[in-house]
């Protein structure tokens, strides 16, 4: 069976961005793939984070994977920071990458232009080999993510690529160069307030977007606030009706009906009932999923949930860390 890593951050409260480009694809792949899903707490703490909050959005996240319907006994639900051959991993891979590789990437660019002020951390630079860590540990084959992570795959399959050849011995497979999977709708959710910006968990404008945990009230406040055109027709052309465009792409990605039916739907209605629509459709997903997720968090139930997956990750990890060590001569030899 192949594998699938992948992972989000507890840097906020998840949003629909993250639900459609990243979570829908999880669901839908998890049957047929050996799971691994992690919250990757090592990644948020690449940027200030409030200490109580951080550990508060950690489960939240973790109830958030079992909540959206992702099974606990398929799927191997963990934490980062529980397994440790991840930050071990990383440093491997920081040793087999340069600087100027690092400075390339665009998300650090942009993150490091935002963090101007307080200061880039070197956590920030070294952001992506903890990525490539997290993937090759697992022997993935797949990861499924939005269109915003491309570039960090890129990285880890030319890493793979280089560690290869540089260390497996004749007929040994080192390390598994992963295939990213990239939605075909949803890849790229945009701002409700600025449709040509990413939809993001910390934008500071909260009518940006939508998170997993707002009430229909505010989801109602905030589609009906999403920036629009003012020629007053539905239809889907992201480069002259960008905002129209992306609330096309949320509503089929929430109701699974094709752009091409919600168009022909809304063609003669105004902006107010096709807004007024999409609120209720999101609405509809997101409610059983909050329930639930609020259900799991006070049961207790998490930590099993948690520790088995740490148990079931740290296995397959650490295997994999053992021939990285080996490939390049630290330590001991152990098998
Ligand atoms: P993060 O936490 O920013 O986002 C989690 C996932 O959601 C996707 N995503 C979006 N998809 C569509 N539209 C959007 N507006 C949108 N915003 C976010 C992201 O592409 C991602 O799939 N570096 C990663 C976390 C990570 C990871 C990994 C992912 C760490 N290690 C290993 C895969 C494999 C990140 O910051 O995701």
């Amino acid at each position: 069976m192949k594998t699938i890593f992948s992972g989000i951050q507890p840097s906020g409260i998840p949003t629909i961005g993250n639900y459609i480009g990243a979570m829908k694809q999880f669901i839908a792949l998890q049957d047929d793939y050996d799971c691994y899903f992690c919250v990757v707490d090592e990644h948020a703490i690449t940027v200030p984070q409030d200490r109580l909050k951080l550990r508060k959005q950690i489960l939240d996240l973790a109830a958030l994977y079992v909540a959206i319907g992702l099974d606990p006994n398929k799927a191997a639900i963990f934490i980062q920071s529980e397994v440790s051959a991840h930050a071990e991993a990383a440093w491997i891979v920081q040793c087999h990458t340069t600087i100027g590789e690092l400075e390339r990437m665009t998300q650090f660019k942009d993150k490091a232009q935002q963090q101007a002020k307080q200061g880039v951390t070197a956590g920030l630079l070294t952001y992506p080999p903890l990525m490539v860590a997290d993937i090759i540990l697992y022997d993935t084959d797949l990861v499924p993510v939005g269109e915003d992570q491309k570039q960090h795959l890129e990285l880890t399959r030319d890493f793979v690529d280089r560690f290869n050849q540089r260390y497996a011995q004749k007929g040994q497979t080192l390390l598994t160069k992963p295939e990213v999977k990239i939605p075909e709708h949803g890849a790229r959710i945009m701002s409700l307030q600025d449709p040509t910006k990413k939809m993001s968990k910390s934008d500071t404008n909260q009518k940006g977007f939508v998170s997993m945990a707002d009430t229909p009230d505010a989801i109602r406040k905030k589609i009906k606030s999403a920036v629009t055109d003012s020629s007053g027709t539905i239809e889907y052309d992201v480069e002259n009706k960008p905002g129209i465009s992306n609330l096309l792409t949320i509503f089929s990605a929430m109701t699974g009906k094709s752009i091409a039916e919600l168009a022909e739907t809304y063609r003669d209605s105004g902006y107010g009932t096709f807004k007024a629509d999409l609120a209720e459709a999101i609405i509809d997903v997101l409610e059983p999923i909050q329930t639930k997720q609020a259900a799991l968090l006070a049961s207790g139930e998490l930590d099993a949930i948690l520790d088995a997956g740490a148990e079931k990750a740290t296995m397959k990890a650490n295997r994999t860390l053992k021939r990285m060590q080996n490939a390049v001569g630290l330590g001991r030899k152990r098998s």
